[in-house]
């Protein structure tokens, strides 16, 4: 792990100009059921992550209930960060504080972003309202200090599906979204109707490892589109074929599913990066925790001469690096959020 005393030269690029020592940012992530603080160097040094995971609370209700995840976040957000801040050896406090204001749910919103301000306000630094489809997309950042766009980043999550190009920091053009379900949706829907629990994804992930994914030929929606996404119409083949063919074996359908939304997503990824003439493509969101899905796309960007970025598992599902290194670049371009600004639950990727 590295200290913020170890932090090598080439990474100390201040906020602050003139400024040497490592400018350390709290990073708080409470948008859905994960709890999560992290400090992090200079966007770019994670020097403690913590992740409480609700799962369990959620998983016999078959997903997120909005006010146990609320509540759970009142409960567990004082004692995560806390580890957070220990583990990184600074209880004296950060340099910023920064927090995801939206996407997300409201209530479970409320608590991260006035956890963060009572911090800023208490340490005197400033509070940074951080996007979190943004945050996903600097997860990549995270684990590959010289990742530089522009390039092509993939997002996706329980509840987004974009493919993104970015430009330079913070200028993101949008080259398509879902037009109807999420792939991670996907996932978590068809994991419920297999019987497979929740979250879906990871559960549908360990009951394709022993299918067939050319077991059954499942429709790639959109294939040939330029790069919109649709997986609710697979979703319903899925349960279509399940009905007529009740006798088929669940990994084989889990495994056919998988490979369904996989294809689908390579193949676009990889043309938007060839057609926008971007020598990356980096993954984000939880579904970026794919087995399949990452080496699939591995081979792609291989075959056309592409650098693929694929963050750890860890920084692929909700975690407060990613917020952390997105409030240290949004904190350098446009400085502090004021601290009468609301959460933004219905909140979208800036782009233009
Ligand atoms: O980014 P994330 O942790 O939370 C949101 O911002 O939505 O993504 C959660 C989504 C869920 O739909 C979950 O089923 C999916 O990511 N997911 C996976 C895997 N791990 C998590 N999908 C496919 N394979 C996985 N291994
Ligand atoms: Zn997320």
């Amino acid at each position: 792990m590295v200290t913020a005393g170890t932090l090598p030269d080439t990474l100390l690029f201040p906020v602050e100009e003139n400024r040497r020592d490592p400018f350390l940012v709290l990073g708080v992530e409470t948008s859905c059921d994960e709890t999560a603080a992290a400090v992090v160097a200079n966007g770019i040094a994670v020097l403690s992550s913590v992740v409480s995971s609700q799962v369990d609370l959620h998983a016999r209700f078959g997903g997120v209930v909005p006010e146990i995840a609320s509540r759970a976040h009142v409960e567990l957000l004082t004692p995560v960060m806390a580890e957070a801040l220990v583990e990184a050896g600074i209880e004296g406090g950060a340099d910023a504080v920064a927090a995801t204001v939206g996407p997300g749910l409201v209530g479970a919103l409320l608590v991260g972003v006035s956890a963060a301000k009572a911090l800023s306000i208490v340490w005197g630094v400033p509070f940074v309202g951080v996007n979190h489809l943004e945050a996903h997309l600097y997860a990549g950042f995270l684990e590959e200090p010289d990742l530089k766009p522009p390039l092509v980043a993939l997002l996706v999550s329980g509840g987004h599906t974009l493919l993104v190009e970015m430009k330079d920091h913070g200028r993101y053009v949008q080259l398509g979204t879902t037009i109807d379900d999420a792939a991670g949706e996907a996932f978590d829907k068809v994991a419920r109707f297999l019987g497979l629990g929740y979250p879906g994804g990871p559960a549908i992930e360990r009951a394709a490892a022993d299918g067939d994914p050319e077991a059954v030929r499942f429709p790639r929606a959109m294939l040939d589109d330029q790069y919109d996404f649709s997986f609710s119409g697979l979703k319903t083949a899925v349960i279509n074929h399940v009905r007529k063919h009740p006798d088929v074996g669940t990994a084989d359908v889990a495994a056919s599913f998988q490979a369904a939304v996989v294809d689908v997503l390579v193949t676009k990824a990889v043309r938007a990066a060839v057609e926008a003439g971007a020598e990356t493509v980096c993954l984000g969101g939880g579904v970026a925790a794919n087995g399949p899905l990452r080496e699939v796309l591995t081979g792609a960007c291989e075959d056309r001469g592409l650098r693929a970025v694929l963050p750890s598992r860890a920084m692929c599902t909700d975690n407060a690096a990613m917020v952390a290194a997105a409030g240290w670049w949004r904190l350098r371009a446009e400085g502090p959020t004021p601290l009468d600004a609301g959460v933004q639950p219905n909140l979208r990727l800036p782009v233009g």
